[in-house]
């Protein structure tokens, strides 16, 4: 069972997909069934991951961390992806090391959507964003 845009993980290869729109079945990798990814959304550790939001006129940017997350060769945020609640639309910017682990784009829409961080070694983030900042 999959739901449009559910993130999924092969625990074999290390595939990450995306589901576009969701059929019937099961995905399968490597002979396996994947992970579904459960976004986490609290920090225990001194380390940053969950995303905020910041805004500049109709410029908005989100940052992974309130005090930004390493960006190194071995420890590094992959990519930030913005969800509308009403899974309209998507934007996704994939980063490599010694990039800003940040993402900016413009809409006129409300602050309503979810905004994910992925990290290589700590996984998938979210804050859920209502309206408000
Ligand atoms: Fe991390």
């Amino acid at each position: 069972m999959t739901n449009k845009l559910d993130i999924f993980k092969c625990n074999v290869c290390g595939n990450i997909v995306e589901v576009v729109l969701s059929g019937g079945g099961e995905l399968v990798c490597c002979n396996e069934p994947m992970e579904l990814l459960k976004a986490k959304t609290t920090d225990s550790a001194s380390e940053k991951h969950v995303p905020f939001l910041e805004e500049n006129g109709e410029e908005k940017i989100v940052r992974i961390g309130s005090t930004p997350h390493p960006m190194e060769e071995g420890h590094y945020i992959q990519f930030i992806e913005v969800i509308s609640k009403d899974h309209k639309w998507v934007k996704r910017k994939y980063l490599n090391p010694n990039e800003q682990p940040e993402m900016k784009f413009r809409c006129k829409c409300e602050n309503k959507f979810d905004a994910f961080g992925h990290c290589n070694l700590h996984g998938l983030w979210v804050n859920k964003f209502e309206g408000e900042k």
